[in-house]
Parts: C-alpha cells; structure tokens; sequence
C-alpha cells in the first residue's frame, strides 16, 4: 500500500502547534501528520489527529536524521518564541535534509502610548532594571528565577500553581493560583498586592496578555525581556498563513 503524499512534522508545545494540527488536519486529510514535543510537561494537552512523539532528536544532525528516515515533507516549526536552539536547529536540519520548512512566529506585544516598558534583553537585564527595595510581579517561570536571587532589597511576588519544591532561591510572597485571562482580576491582584513593576517575557499571543493590559490599567511600569532572535527565514505569524503557504 502507498504511504501518504505528504508528511509533516509540526515542532509543538505550544497552543499555535495544537491549532496548527487541527488546521492541517482538516485542510489536508490524507496527509501523515507528527507532533513534536521536548516532553517538559509531564500531562501536555494534546490534539487529536496526529501521531505524537516526545523527547530531543539530539541536535540538528539527530533532526535531519529524523526528516529523512520519516520521510518528512514540511517541517513545520511552531515552537515558543523563547525556544531560539530547536528553532535553530530545526532551520539546519530542514537545510541538511533538503527538507522544506516554515516557522510560526506569533507577533510580539507591542508598547502602546502611554505603556511604561523598559525593554531589556535577558533575565540579568530584567533584574538590574528595577530601582532598589522595588516590589516586582516576576511573571517567569520557577526556570527563570535564579539571577533574582542577587537583588536581596526587592520584595518579589512570585506566582505559582503549586508550592515550590524545593523552595524558591529567594524570599518572595508566593500567590498559589493560574494565571487569570480576566483583566479586572489580574489589576485587582496587583493592586492588592502592592506591587510596583511588573516583569515579564514578550511571548506574545492573547493567553498570557490578561496581566500586560492591568499593568496598563493601573499605569504600572513593565520590565520587558525582549525575545531572542527570530528563527531564520521564512516565517509566518499565524496558523492561517501556514496553511495559505503550504497550498499544493
Ligand atoms: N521557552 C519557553 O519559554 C517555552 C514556553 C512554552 C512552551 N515551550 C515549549 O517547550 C519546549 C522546550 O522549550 P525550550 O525553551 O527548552 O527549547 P530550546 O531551549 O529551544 O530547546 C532545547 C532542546 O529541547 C529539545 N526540544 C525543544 N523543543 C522540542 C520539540 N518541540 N520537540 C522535540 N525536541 C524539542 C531539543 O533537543 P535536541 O537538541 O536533543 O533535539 C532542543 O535542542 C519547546 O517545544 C517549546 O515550544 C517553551
């Protein structure tokens, strides 16, 4: 029996990866269709329609490995703007493999008038950004948190969804609670917990955008930690402009 026309490997762990798998799902039913994921969260939400495969490939050789022996038509880079080496990676390896590849890359936040952003370029940057005995919203993940620990004067809220095990490197008044997409409510948050800057990863996307707009709201200055570089081209910005591309 033939294999299918066409096989794409989508590089996921994103909710753009999940949409991008229904979208070719729906606008190619005949094709082989594998999600990737590095296997960092222990229970992923996953999309229905696919294969799905965990764990590293072992560097853009392991990659263009994997392109060849799967017979992979697209490779198709959704991965987290933050994620720079699989992306890097993955424009190697679809080069190595002769693969053709596109990378989803969501639009950044963008600074309206009357934002207070102080856009810096990494974790360090973020850190040495805020004035003394400052009471930050470090929204980062517990990954992220470390080079905070050198700032003994700030006040930090850190939130969480569980206790940290083991314990944070640094005293902070933990919130036990997802994020809100509410406005109102993440505003209410701050406020409450008398914070004075808010700091934060430009991911981008609407998800995470609840607590960018009640910094706005309540005229809080933003600490920005700007993206790494974009993968190489091209890249596209939305699930409808990949599959406009990928048109037979
Ligand atoms: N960085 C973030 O803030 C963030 C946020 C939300 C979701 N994520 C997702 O979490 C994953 C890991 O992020 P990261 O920042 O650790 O990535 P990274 O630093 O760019 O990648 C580190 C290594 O993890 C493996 N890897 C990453 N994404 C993979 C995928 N989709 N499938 C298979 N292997 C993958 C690769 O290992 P090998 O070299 O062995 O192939 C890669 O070299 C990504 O899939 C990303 O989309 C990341």
């Amino acid at each position: 029996m033939p294999g299918p026309a066409e096989t794409f490997l989508v590089l996921g762990g994103t909710a753009e990866a999940n949409r991008l798998v229904a979208a070719l799902g729906a606008a190619r039913p005949a094709a082989r269709i594998i999600l990737s994921l590095a296997g960092r969260t222990t229970t992923p939400v996953l999309p229905a329609g696919c294969e799905i495969r965990v764990g590293g490939f072992g560097g853009s050789d392991g990659l263009a490995a994997h392109l060849s022996r799967e017979g992979v038509t697209w490779l198709l880079d959704a991965t987290h703007p933050f994620a720079a080496r699989i992306s890097r990676n993955a424009a190697r390896a679809a080069h190595d493999a002769g693969t053709r590849r596109l990378a989803l890359v969501r639009p950044p936040w963008i600074a309206d008038a009357g934002d207070r952003w102080t856009s810096v370029a990494c974790l360090a940057g973020a850190r040495d950004a805020l004035p003394a005995n400052a009471r930050p919203f470090l929204a980062l993940g517990r990954q992220h948190l470390a080079p905070f620990a050198a700032r003994p004067d700030l006040k930090p809220v850190v939130r969480m969804i569980e206790e940290p095990e083991p314990p944070l490197p640094f005293a902070a008044e933990i919130v036990l609670a997802r994020p809100s997409a509410d406005v109102a409510e993440e505003a209410g948050l701050l406020a409450r917990l008398a914070v004075t800057h808010l700091v934060c990863r430009n991911s981008g996307g609407s998800a995470s955008f609840a607590k960018i707009a009640a910094a706005r709201k309540l005229g809080l200055p933003v600490i920005m930690i700007d993206r790494p570089p974009e993968p190489p081209p091209p890249v596209v910005r939305s699930v409808a402009e990949i599959i406009a591309a990928i048109a037979p």
